[in-house]
């Protein structure tokens, strides 16, 4: 596995692998790898013969009281899992290589609407921040397949309408989300619990559970169901932002006759923010 700081760098081995009729997929990423981040590289594999993963902490997605300064940051663990699973190209560069004019200021891309619901309402410019970073890496990478993981549900929805409406020759797949034994899905952030805390995290998973449970046996009460599922949470002692039913093409709010729903939550437990999802194919 090769790695660059440069986007000339990367552009030259992009260039290399085209002339060579390769295929190139991309996993962006913001490091500090898990299994669920690995678990994009493998799916990745069926789509693409040549594999680039960026390792980027975007201070554009991170609002000014969250956690830029002390995202957990691993690259000597990270490449060693990129080049196990088979990454060609590890990608890593400094904010002003990114951000030639600073971030704040820097050109950006938004996608009305969906980035301004769900998490978009408690995170102001996340969504904002995500977009225009993603923007700049296809462009960068410019690969023939993406791959995000349906843990992020609502950015995996938001690039394929960037891409969409930019008409951006990428194709997006989405990669299931992987799970600690106990249901709780690997992220990051989860380093922020205690030992306590991380014994009530699993909660989450359970809640969206029971609530997929309700709506497979037909319930169309939506706003009931997220009720319950804010008072489970709060219950487990965590502080919900929300927890909601949507349709899982769009995130616009379901009608009885919606075939596939997704309910999403996002909680905070302890100095941790947890998000996760699960989908509903009747
Ligand atoms: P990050 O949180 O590092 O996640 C990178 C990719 O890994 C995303 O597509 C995310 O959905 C996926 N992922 C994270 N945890 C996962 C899990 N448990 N199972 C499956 N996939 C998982 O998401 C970002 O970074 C950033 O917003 C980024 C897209 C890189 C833009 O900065």
């Amino acid at each position: 596995m090769e790695i660059v700081t440069t986007i000339a760098a990367v552009r030259d081995h992009v260039r290399r692998w085209r002339s060579e009729g390769r295929r190139i997929a991309f996993v962006p990423t913001m490091g500090n790898l898990h299994p669920g981040h690995v678990s994009l590289i493998e799916a990745a594999r069926k789509y693409g013969d040549r594999f680039v993963s960026s390792i980027f902490v975007n201070p554009m997605q991170f609002g000014p009281n969250e956690d830029f300064a002390h995202y957990p940051r691993t690259p000597t663990q990270d490449e060693r899992m990129l080049a196990d699973a088979g990454c060609s190209l590890m990608f890593m560069p400094d904010v002003i290589e990114v951000y030639p004019n600073g971030s704040e200021r820097a050109t950006r891309i938004e996608v009305p609407g969906l980035s301004r619901i769900l998490d978009g309402e408690f995170r102001p410019g996340h969504f904002e921040g995500v977009t225009t970073v993603v923007a700049k890496l296809f462009h960068i990478v410019e690969p023939d397949v993406a791959v995000f993981g349906e843990k992020d549900f609502q950015q995996l929805t938001i690039i394929r309408r960037m891409v969409a409406d930019l008409c951006m020759p990428v194709e997006v797949i989405a990669a299931p989300t992987v799970r600690d034994s106990d249901g709780l899905a690997m992220s990051s952030r989860n380093q922020y619990l205690t030992p306590e805390e991380r014994q009530v995290a699993p909660r989450i998973y359970q809640t969206l559970l029971a609530a997929a449970e309700q709506l497979r046996a037909g319930e169309t009460d939506f706003a009931g169901i997220e009720r319950g599922g804010i008072q489970a949470l709060e219950g487990a002692g965590m502080r919900p932002d929300y927890f909601a039913v949507r349709q899982a093409q769009d995130l616009s709010a379901p009608g009885a006759d919606t075939s596939h729903l997704v309910v999403l939550t996002a909680a905070r437990l302890g100095k941790a923010r947890l998000i996760d999802n699960v989908q509903v194919k009747k």
